[in-house]
């Protein structure tokens, strides 16, 4: 890991510090108790969490800064010097393999004066190089070149102002996660019971998933965590949102109803913010018939176990807290960017099963741009919600106006079955449950704020 200076001036020769040089937040910016604002055993959400400015410059303080999130898939990354440009919150970060094949990931922002030092959106490179006056960085993030250096003073030391290092960088079966929180736990344990459910997408056959299709991405307005909240806990909006693209996509001779709109299925709660939930059909896999027709269920019973074949393997959606989602059928992995408290930037992969012959792969790929790609069926309806939901809560009444997440209240249980404490399918569980986190996040002084 790279040392980090403390700011310039403030203590003479630098200091290193692990995580970055991190002012105090509330010396500059009041914090706001959230206390009031999210009720979560009451069921009951008001709107300026999705609205307020300081409130969102605060989840990026107390919600990113701390938390787990996603940054891209082991398979974009296959020899030394690839490299991929991604965000954490709002903080662009370069994810790389060094040259012990360790993939490692970098604040993207020159030590000089804070230039993006890569502007591409992913490739291969044996160094990056700021295009603002040249300084240049290694694959370790080391500051290996500087452009008349003999200007610098005698206590100039490159070895101090090498890139910022993300101090924690792990995977869980592929998917790469990355926090600044030194003393965050592991990745393992921050998901989980939920890996039981993300198994059900990325451990089908032992020999693991990789990309197709390189990353779609596009421009949302509306607050990152309408969309993270409903691919934790919303499958009462399916019948009514999607009821064109659900008759356009059923199984010839079959109604929608009879074979894919189902209140049978449960929904995962997990104490850390995630939710998963899914409907239960042992026989309709409801994707692309060539995925279908390939696919081992019963190689899959065997592996995984009946509970997760017949709920959420073959069906749903989830969210891992705060901002990283995934549909398992699809393939469809996505990171909700925050980009303001009334937008946000969709990043989307597509997933297959290593194992797949190519054909296999290409029919996922078409499937899931059909159903859930930036202009898929599904996606489209998805998305006029959430900018529906944005656009009029600019409005002062509207916004003093609570929102009712009070379905399922109480529902919560250990069935055996499942792994953890579930709720009916139609139920808003999972979603109180992925507020009552923000809601601690927000009220609790990050690492950086008691340390110092
Ligand atoms: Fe990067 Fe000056 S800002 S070299
Ligand atoms: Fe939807």
């Amino acid at each position: 890991m790279t040392s980090t200076p403390e700011l310039a001036g403030r203590a003479g020769r630098p200091t290193a510090t692990p995580a970055g040089p991190l002012h105090r937040p509330s010396e500059l910016t009041p914090t706001i108790d959230v206390s009031g604002l999210v009720d979560a055993d009451g069921g009951l959400l008001d709107r300026a969490i999705f609205t307020d400015h300081q409130i969102y410059q605060q989840e990026l303080r107390r919600v990113f800064a701390p938390s787990w999130l996603f940054l891209a898939h082991t398979d974009q990354f296959r020899r030394p010097g690839d490299f991929f440009t991604t965000y954490m919150g709002e903080d662009p970060v370069i994810v790389t393999m060094d040259k012990s094949r360790a993939v490692r990931a970098y604040l993207n922002s020159c030590r000089h004066r804070g230039a993006r030092v890569c502007r591409a959106d992913a490739g291969t490179t044996r160094n990056f190089t700021c295009t603002y006056h040249g300084w240049a960085y290694d694959l370790e993030g080391r500051l290996v070149s500087v452009p008349n250096r003999e200007g610098y003073p005698d206590r100039f030391d490159t070895a101090d102002w090498g890139l910022v290092e993300v101090p924690r960088v792990e995977n869980h079966r592929g998917l790469i996660f990355g926090t600044w929180n030194p003393r965050a736990p592991s990745l393992r344990e921050a998901l989980g019971g939920m890996a039981w459910y993300m198994d059900a997408m990325l451990d089908h056959d032992g020999a693991g998933t990789e990309v197709v299709g390189g990353v779609h991405k596009w421009v949302l307005e509306g607050n990152w965590k309408l969309s993270a909240e409903q691919f934790a806990t919303d499958w009462y909006h399916v019948n009514m949102s999607h009821a064109s693209a659900l008759m356009l996509l059923a199984p010839a001779g079959k109604s929608p109803r009879d074979e894919i709109v189902h209140r049978a299925g449960r929904q995962y709660v997990d104490p850390n913010g995630h939710g998963a939930g899914f409907p239960v059909h042992p026989k309709n896999r409801f994707d692309a018939l060539a995925v279908h027709q390939w696919f081992d269920y019963e190689a899959a019973r065997a592996r995984l176990g009946d509970a997760r074949v017949e709920g959420p393997m073959t069906n749903g959606h989830a969210t891992v807290f705060p901002n990283f989602s995934y549909l398992p059928v699809n393939g469809s992995v996505r990171v909700w960017h925050p980009k303001g408290p009334d937008r946000m930037e969709v990043w989307a992969w597509t997933l297959v099963d290593r194992s797949m012959p190519d054909e296999v792969k290409e029919a996922q790929r078409l499937y899931n741009l059909r159903t859930f790609g930036p202009s898929g069926v599904f996606e489209a309806d998805d998305g006029e919600n959430w900018s529906e939901v944005q656009a009029i809560s600019r409005g002062f009444v509207t916004n003093s106006v609570p929102l009712n997440y009070q379905m399922g209240l109480g529902s919560e249980r250990e069935d055996g079955r499942y792994p953890g404490k579930t709720s009916e399918l139609y139920s808003d569980a999972a979603g109180r449950a992925f507020y009552r986190r923000w809601q601690s996040l927000m009220n609790t002084p990050a690492w950086y704020e008691v340390d110092r």
